[in-house]
Formats: structure tokens, sequence, C-alpha cells
């Protein structure tokens, strides 16, 4: 196994690092092939990272890094199945729920035999509901289903259902609870005729506490407003890895879908875990969202490392972690319906690559998983953009836009070209900055003294140099968005597998959920 830091590529970056890097602003105008030069397209998403405070000799000793880290072998490793998730003795394999139905992956006909026929499953399911022939213990075709479940059971399909919104089916509600805290199920449940509702219960596990939680008290629900006793699992479907688990709990075969242990839960929108977005959006489109990120997959599998958009993001974000010594990213999209994107890819990255170890035991030698942060980039410019421009932390930015956009309101194209005009904006801005001289010499050609521009000019000039990518997605529709998350995750992948760490376990949630259950147990 092969540390980061004895790679030759790592002292060669190492050394690109101490060597003085000339300013974005002297960069962006004198090179001006850059633009094309480091763009990168795949799956209907373009990559602008002619932003980044990157040399061709950077660019180059970051492929080396990925080259002599054995990225590709890694990747191809997690394709066939071998059980990359060392601490756990697990595959990984999230791959497959996205595989070509029509073809087996390298991760062989067992897996690819199981993947299809819950995902035929969930499919008849979900039609059936939206035909609404599911119907609770009064007859009533459901009209409201709440999914219940939190982390990776909850942030993914409730992100995409958000970023689709504009496919919802107008007769069916789709509501998320997580949160345990009462209020967060009261106030869904409030507005809803239980007759009408059917509760989906999404654990991996089916062990986890604040889910339970609201589930026991979703149950109680139920028969406080009339379901009788026998007819509850009309209103209950369970999706977890651990059937075992859901049966215990009175939750029936025929309303359980399955995945598996080698689905992460950050990594499991595209299993059965997907059931409240294909309700939501139908199955034409949840298949369209699985396609999506195939094509990236496809891409990232059979992608030179140089044009592989995957490796591109994580070499950069590894440039800035790593030798620029910046330790937190934000992601800032420019289209509403990515609202809950950036708290998606803020589990995804740091339950992955937030660790201290390496897959050989051995403490980590390098900086790993940075701080994720962010939302939607209109709203953080009037908010805490300013410590981004003017503060004393460089913070890399992830910027995601949009470039066609059809909401049907009559001013749509305006509202449109507002966003998008920031976002470049904001972009521009931070790569350039705005350097004390020429701050002082634009206040005086405003009117200002001499005096008074001198005095003012520190407070309105601005560093710059702050490194970021953008990613244009060609519309936000269901392969665009299925091919946007499978490229962070790719993105995860690629770091992991140079840092040497495993992206796949999660044993840091661990010690506080032990410590609630000793405590809950201790006040009983
Ligand atoms: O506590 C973290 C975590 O284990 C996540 O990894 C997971 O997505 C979430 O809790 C929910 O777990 P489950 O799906 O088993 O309820």
């Amino acid at each position: 196994m092969t540390l980061p830091t004895p790679l030759p590529a790592w002292a060669q970056l190492q050394s690109l690092a101490g060597a003085a890097q000339p300013h974005l602003r002297e960069l962006l105008p004198a090179d001006t092939g850059r633009a094309e030069r480091m763009a990168l397209r795949a799956a209907g998403i373009t990559l602008d990272a002619s932003r980044q405070r990157v040399s061709p000799a950077i660019q180059q000793a970051l492929l080396a890094l990925a080259e002599q880290a054995g990225v590709a072998a890694r990747r191809d490793a997690m394709f066939r199945g071998e059980p990359i998730n060392t601490t756990e003795g697990r595959p990984v394999l999230h791959v497959a729920l996205r595989g070509d139905p029509l073809h087996t992956g390298p991760w062989g006909a067992d897996v690819q035999k199981a993947v299809q026929v819950e995902l035929a499953r969930v499919c008849d399911f979900a039609e059936a509901l939206r035909a609404g022939t599911v119907r609770g213990h009064s007859g009533e075709a459901i009209t409201d289903v709440v999914n219940i479940g939190i982390g990776g059971s909850d942030l993914g399909p409730r992100m995409a259902a958000d970023a689709l919104a504009h496919l919802a089916h107008p007769g069916v509600r789709v509501h998320y609870v997580s949160n345990p805290d009462a209020w967060a199920l009261w106030s869904v449940l409030r507005g809803l005729d239980a007759a009408r509702t059917l509760f989906i219960v999404s654990s991996k596990t089916f062990t986890t506490q604040e889910t339970l939680t609201n589930a026991a008290s979703a149950r109680r629900w139920l028969s406080d407003h009339g379901c009788p006793a026998e007819a509850v699992g009309r209103h209950l479907v369970a999706i977890t890895a651990s059937p075992a688990q859901a049966a215990k709990l009175g939750y029936p075969a025929e309303r359980t879908f399955l995945f598996w242990d080698w689905v992460g839960g950050r990594y499991s929108v595209w299993s059965a875990l997907g059931l409240p977005l294909a309700i939501a959006i139908g199955t034409e489109h949840f298949r369209l969202f699985l396609a999506g990120a195939r094509a990236m997959d496809e891409h990232f599998c059979s992608a030179p490392l140089a044009q592989n958009l995957p490796v591109q993001l994580a070499l950069n974000g590894i440039w800035n972690r790593n030798f620029l010594g910046l330790p937190t990213q934000l992601i800032v999209p420019y289209a509403s319906r990515l609202v809950r994107f950036t708290p998606f890819v803020q589990q995804m990255d740091m339950e992955s690559n937030g660790k201290r170890t390496h897959t050989d035991g051995t403490p980590a030698t390098v900086d790993t998983g940075p701080i994720v942060w962010g939302g939607l980039g209109i709203d953080g410019q009037h908010a805490y953009f300013q410590l981004i421009h003017q503060g004393r932390h460089t913070v890399p930015v992830d910027f995601i836009g949009v470039q066609n956009e059809d909401t049907p309101l009559p001013l749509a194209a305006t509202h449109h070209e507002v966003v998008n005009l920031n976002l470049r904006a904001q972009a521009e801005a931070m790569a350039r900055g705005r350097s004390l001289a020429d701050t002082q010499a634009l206040l005086q050609k405003d009117g200002m003294s001499e005096a008074d521009a001198r005095a003012t000019a520190p407070h309105r000039s601005f560093e710059g140099n702050i490194p970021s990518h953008i990613l244009w997605l060609d519309r936000l529709d269901p392969s665009r968005l299925g091919a946007l998350i499978a490229l962070y995750e790719h993105k995860v992948f690629t770091q992991a597998a140079i840092w040497r760490i495993n992206a796949f376990d999660q044993w840091g949630v661990e010690l506080g959920k032990t410590m609630a259950k000793a405590m809950e147990q201790a006040a009983r």
C-alpha cells in the first residue's frame, strides 16, 4: 500500500507550492487559451477550472500523483466489487444500482440480478401509488407520502425531489421528516388525513434511534386517527438493508423494499431508498436519473485522467487542501431547486473523508477531507460572501450553474440572466479581486480627494486569488442531476484513494450514538 507522502509527485507538488505563483489577476488575462484548455465536459456537465491556482506544471504533477497513487486501479477494484471497505469487509457497489439494466457490469450477474429485481419492485409500487391504486384502510387512494429517515436515508431523495420539483406528481405529495424533535413530525402530520397517508420508514440498519422514534410516533398517530390495528400495514412501507429488523417491528415483507450492506447510506439514493423520489417524479424520470449517473460512471472509468472530470475536481481539491493549506470547500449552487445540494454533498464528503487514519491503520500523514459548507449562491452573496471576499480565510468555491432554464413565468428569461450574471461576476471578482492601487485610482476617478481615497482604499480593495470551479449543467433535469451527484461521489472517491483512507465507513458517528443509548438506558 502506498501512502501519499513518499510518492515522488507529492514532493514535487510541495516544491511547486513553495515557489512563487502568479496571482489569478495576472494569470487570467495573460493566458488567453486557459479557459478552453481547462474546460472539460461529460454527461451534460461542463467544468470550467480556469480559476484554479494551478499552472501546467502543477497540473502535470497532480496527474502524476493520481497515477502514482493508483487511482485507476482502485476505481476498477470498486467496480469489480472487491471489498475495498476494509474496516467493514464489504464491497462498495452503489455504481451497480445505476448499471445498464440490459448488460451486466463488472460486479457480476448476482448483483446485477438482485438490483434489477428490486428496482422493478420499487418502480411497480411507485407507479401503482401514482395511479391511485395503493389504498389505505378505508379504501381511499393514498395522496400523501411521508418519508421518515435521517442522514443518507433522507438527504438524497429529499435533495433530488427539490431539484426535480418541476416534475412532481400534482396529486401525490411527498413529505420528509428526519429530525426526532416532535415539531418536525407534527408540523407535517397536522395537515394530513390519516386514511390517505402512507409512511415510508427508510433506514439501512433499522436501528437508528431518531428514525424509530418518528416511526413509532407516526404509527400512534395512525391508530389515534382511526386506522384499525390490523390495517396499519396498509399505511407502512419499510426500506432497509436489514429486513429481519423491520419484520421484528411488524413491517410486512411485501411492503419491505431492500438494498444491501454494500450500499453506503450516503450513496443510497440510487437504491430502493429512492422510492419517495420515484413516487414524486415517476419511474421514467427516476430511470433517467440513474442513467445520468451511469453516463458519469462511464466517463469516470474510460476518460484519461487528464480529461476526467471527477479526477480533475479531486486533484484541484487536493492542491487546495494539501498544498495551499485551505481547509474548507464552499459549494454554491445558483439554481434555487438545488437548495439542498450542499447539505447532501456535505454528508457525502465529510462522512466519507473526515478520517484521520490511513487504510493500513497508521495515523494520517496528510490533511484529509475539507469542511464542506455553503448553500444557494445568490443568498450567500447577501450574507457570508463578505468573509469570502475580504475575510482572513481563503475559501475555494464550487459554483454550480444551469445553462438553460424554462420555468413557465413570463419573465423567466430575465430571472435566469440575473442569476447567471451574478454567478459569473462572483467567480471573476473572487479570482481577480481589486488591488489597493486600482481601488485608490478608481475612487479618485469617481471624484474622491487623494487623501480620502488613500484612507478608504484599504477597506474597499480585494485580495482576490480565490480559487473556484464553475460547473455548468446544460439544464437541471433528471439525467444531469444524476450525473452531478455521481461526479461528486467519484471526486470524493478519488481523493480518498490518494489520501489512502477508507471513504466508506463512518465509525466517527458511533461514539455519540453509543453514549446517547447509554444515557437513554440510565434514564429508564
Ligand atoms: O449516523 C450516521 C448514519 O449512520 C449515516 O451514515 C446514515 O446515513 C444515517 O446514520 C442513517 O442510518 P440508517 O439508514 O441506518 O437509519
